[in-house]
């Protein structure tokens, strides 16, 4: 996390998002953001004109911090939203429909 540039090889380095209009992102908050595999997956996927939804766990950090920063990295991607999971059962998240 020290090297701002560094991008983590994926195991898939595409994945066939085409048939959806909405990708839930999901990530284990590291210092405050998300890791460089979420930079890794962003760059090598198409996500243009989809919903991007994040999610993701922590030891009590809140997401803004990564939703701005993804934001910021990638002006052109349409993040709609995110929400923390810690402690959520599926159905908690908010994909502001
Ligand atoms: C290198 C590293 C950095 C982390 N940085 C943060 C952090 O900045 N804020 C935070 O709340 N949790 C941090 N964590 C904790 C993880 O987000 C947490 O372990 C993860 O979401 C999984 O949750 P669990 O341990 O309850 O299963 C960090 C963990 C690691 C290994």
């Amino acid at each position: 996390m020290a090297d701002a540039q560094s991008r983590p090889a994926l195991l898939e380095q595409t994945t066939n998002l085409s048939a959806y209009d909405t990708s839930y992102i999901g990530f284990l908050i590291w210092w405050y953001t998300a890791p460089h595999i979420i930079n890794s997956f962003v760059e090598s996927n198409d996500l243009t004109g989809k919903r991007i939804v994040l999610f993701a766990t922590s030891g009590g950090s809140n997401i803004k911090k990564a939703m701005e920063d993804l934001r910021q990295a990638y002006p052109q991607l349409n993040i709609v939203g995110g929400k923390m999971l810690n402690g959520a059962v599926s159905g908690d998240i908010d994909d502001g429909r």
